[in-house]
């Protein structure tokens, strides 16, 4: 990894930065072009690698707005295996491999609130901590210790509003290391007070660090959101960029930070700016003032297939239903630019890299978070790049 500037903290130089960047109608760059080659994406060694990588780096599975409270529960199906994340009686977020000690079948289903899942097969029973508490019919299990039963739990920890997962029991897990110069950043947005408002989830043709990547730059924007609120609302192929270890921040300025010019203080970075963090490996997290949207990203089976879940919580609380409504159109929107417009796009990019002869991609200097992206995955993936 190249040595890359330290990172700025969350405060009123970042406006500044972006509008001088408005101003000299430019954008942070990185030093040089980057050239990718086709099998940083299509490899089958290199896919495996990712996979293994994926089982035992943290993942943010789901906002704790999610599970606000004791009893709630989710169950997520994640790069093929089924988890089921539970807020116990005392507070605490659990999860646990959603797979029966008995024979296998799925204790938990969906999400909501109970203290009981029961196993639809011969209905054994857990509780919300994931212990076994009833099995009909006991006596064919006389000599077994239930205490030995109960649902397999996986490493969590709830940090900064995220409830993270390690996809292998027994494997160790400390987000603050995880997180790195990233952690007192994340801290800074109090995500756990947050409102969960709503997601939703679908499959696309295209690898899963490609679909990173149009996360990781506003050079599209007037090309494929030229019509939708991203592209009216940015100003494109302008962006601050900060690495944080192997996570970064980009900062997208919006039209009227040019209100601020000639200003001693140009204000907070969310009232003229949008901020996207990419937290390594899977999630970006967009925050604008009113709230965030969660992009979730992750190979469904083949290098060229990835599943996309995209979640919206909101920064107040809404008290009423036109508050709540005008957060529902908001995602309606943000949403569609992402299904309709990226994800229009992106299955395009896939199909290059199941049938194209050219041996590489091309990533450009003003695209920077990208070559973060590229370069982050080359070193946690143990290849060299050109
Ligand atoms: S498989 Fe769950 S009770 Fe039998
Ligand atoms: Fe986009």
């Amino acid at each position: 990894m190249p040595v890359l500037p330290k990172a700025r903290p969350l405060d009123r130089e970042l406006a500044r930065r972006a509008l001088e960047l408005v101003e000299a109608g430019t954008t942070e760059m990185a030093e040089s072009v980057l050239r990718v080659p086709l099998d940083y994406y299509n490899d089958p060694a290199r896919f495996a690698r990712e996979q293994s990588l994926l089982a035992t780096t943290p993942l943010a599975l789901a906002p704790s707005c999610r599970l606000p409270s004791p009893h709630d529960y989710l169950v997520r199906d994640v790069l093929g295996t089924s988890v089921v994340m539970s807020r116990d009686g005392d507070g605490k977020v659990r999860a646990f491999l959603n797979y029966c000690r008995h024979r296998g079948a799925r204790p938990a289903d969906g999400c909501g609130n109970t203290r009981r899942f029961t196993c639809p097969y011969h209905a054994w029973t857990y509780d919300s901590a994931g212990r076994l508490v009833g099995m009909p019919g006991a006596e064919g299990f006389a000599e077994v210790d239930r205490g030995d039963y109960g649902l397999v739990q996986l490493p969590c920890e709830e940090r900064h509003g995220m409830v993270w997962v390690v996809l292998t029991a027994g494997a160790p897990i400390d987000i603050s290391a995880h997180l790195g110069p990233l952690d007192d950043e994340l801290a800074q947005w109090d995500f756990g007070s947050y409102e969960y408002l709503t997601e939703r989830e679908f499959e696309s043709d295209v690898n899963w660090k490609a679909a990173l990547e149009a996360f990781a730059e506003s050079y599209h924007f007037p090309y494929v959101h030229g019509n939708s609120l991203i592209g009216q609302n940015t100003i494109a192929n302008t962006a601050v960029f900060d690495p944080f270890g192997k996570h970064y921040r980009l900062g997208f300025a919006c039209p009227w930070i040019v209100n601020a010019r000639g200003k001693p203080d140009p204000g907070p970075p969310l009232d003229s700016m949008a901020l996207i963090y990419w937290i390594f490996p899977n999630l970006v997290l967009a925050v604008s003032a009113v709230g965030a949207e969660l992009i979730d990203l992750l190979p469904a089976g083949s290098p060229t297939r990835c599943t996309v879940r995209h979640g919206w919580m909101a920064r107040e609380p809404s008290t009423d239903d036109a508050t709540r409504a005008g957060y529902q159109a908001l995602y309606e929107a943000v949403h569609a630019a992402v299904r309709d417009e990226d994800f229009a796009m992106l299955p395009t990019c896939g199909d290059a890299i199941r049938h194209a002869q050219h041996d590489h991609m091309l990533i450009g200097r003003n695209e920077i978070a990208v070559q973060h992206v590229v370069r982050t995955f080359a070193d946690a993936l143990g290849f060299a790049l050109p």
